[in-house]
């Protein structure tokens, strides 16, 4: 799923979409209602219902797409579609609304609204972008060939530091067990470690290496050149689970909002048939 499904079928979802939402404004601007403009007019309940039948529509889709035996091909069309309706409810919903905004239920539902549109146009652009920064970033490796890597430089590193006495010894050692990858979901999408113990260890073993006497500074050079390596790797593991953290986070937003909204909807349109 890359680009191919901003520009399915020719851009043929936002031409629609951008008719649909160009008709809206038209109607709007040629509508004169009396009194301010809002959802209770004629208009207002057009684009309202409009409007309704999208979101069921968008919110349809988690169903659909588990559907078995459904192509790829037709999961990308819809997707198109999706993300293009989805962007003209801003302008639908708006004017069905007349601008009109308050603290109440209507615009409770209008605002998680908003919440879902975003949070699907993050997502968008995760599924467009992150597929490309994860091959950049693994430079030909797999997750596990970088975690493997790294295990054997841990290994090469002990060798080297029980040749460099007490200090150097003990940071190895806890540089090795315990840098981590991964961790909760804030240390997954920083994608860093600010106090990881291997790149503490490179900085006081480089420090510690220029002082070393004639006979040790040869291995000395070698374990900054060994740490300095595991040290890329590990950036290079915490940026995969970061990519893939971003890929999976804005969903925790998308779809519960959507549940939400369809229930500040079903409030919205009971409690306004209770008014009118
Ligand atoms: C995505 C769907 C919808 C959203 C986000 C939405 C949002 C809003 C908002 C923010 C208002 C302005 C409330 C105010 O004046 O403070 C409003 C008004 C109104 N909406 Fe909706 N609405 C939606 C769908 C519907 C539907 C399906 C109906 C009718 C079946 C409807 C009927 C009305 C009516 C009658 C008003 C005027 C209420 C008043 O001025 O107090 N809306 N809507
Ligand atoms: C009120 C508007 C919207 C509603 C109710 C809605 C609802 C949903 C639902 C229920 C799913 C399925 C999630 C799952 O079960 O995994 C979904 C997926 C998705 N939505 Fe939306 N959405 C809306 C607007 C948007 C917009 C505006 C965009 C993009 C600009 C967008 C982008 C996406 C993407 C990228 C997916 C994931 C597709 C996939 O994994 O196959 N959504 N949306």
């Amino acid at each position: 799923m890359q680009e191919s499904v901003l520009v399915y079928r020719n851009f043929l979802y936002l031409k629609v979409s951008a008719a649909a939402a160009g008709a809206s404004l038209f109607a709007y601007v040629w509508h004169t209602p009396l009194g301010q403009p809002n959802g209770g007019t004629w208009l207002g309940y057009t684009l309202g219902v409009v409007s309704l039948g999208i979101v069921i529509w968008l919110a349809w889709y988690g169903i659909r797409k588990r559907r078995y035996g459904v192509g790829r091909a037709r999961l990308e069309d819809w997707l198109s579609a999706h993300v293009y309706l989805g962007l003209a409810l801003v302008v639908i919903a708006t004017l069905h609304a007349g601008f009109q905004v308050g603290w109440n239920v209507h615009t409770l539902a209008y605002v998680l609204m908003l919440l879902v549109i975003a949070s699907g146009a993050f997502g968008i652009y995760t599924y467009v972008r992150i597929p490309g920064l994860i091959t950049a970033n693994r430079a030909g490796l797999t997750l596990e060939q970088i975690m493997a890597l790294i295990a054997e430089l841990h290994e090469d590193c002990r060798k080297v530091a029980v040749t460099l006495g007490d200090e150097i010894n003990e940071l190895v050692q806890r540089s090795a067990e315990e840098s981590h990858i991964g961790g909760n979901v804030w240390q997954q999408l920083s994608g860093r470690d600010p106090l990881c113990p291997t790149a503490e260890a490179l900085v006081r073993v480089r420090a510690i290496a220029r002082d070393l006497p004639q006979a040790q500074s040869e291995n000395g050079r070698k374990l900054v050149l060994l740490l300095a390596r595991q040290s890329e790797l590990l950036g290079q593991a915490r940026r995969d689970v970061r990519f893939k953290a971003l890929i999976d986070v804005w969903l925790f937003v998308h779809v519960p909002m959507t549940l939400a909204l369809l229930a500040a909807l079903a409030a919205h349109v009971v409690s306004v048939f209770f008014y009118w």
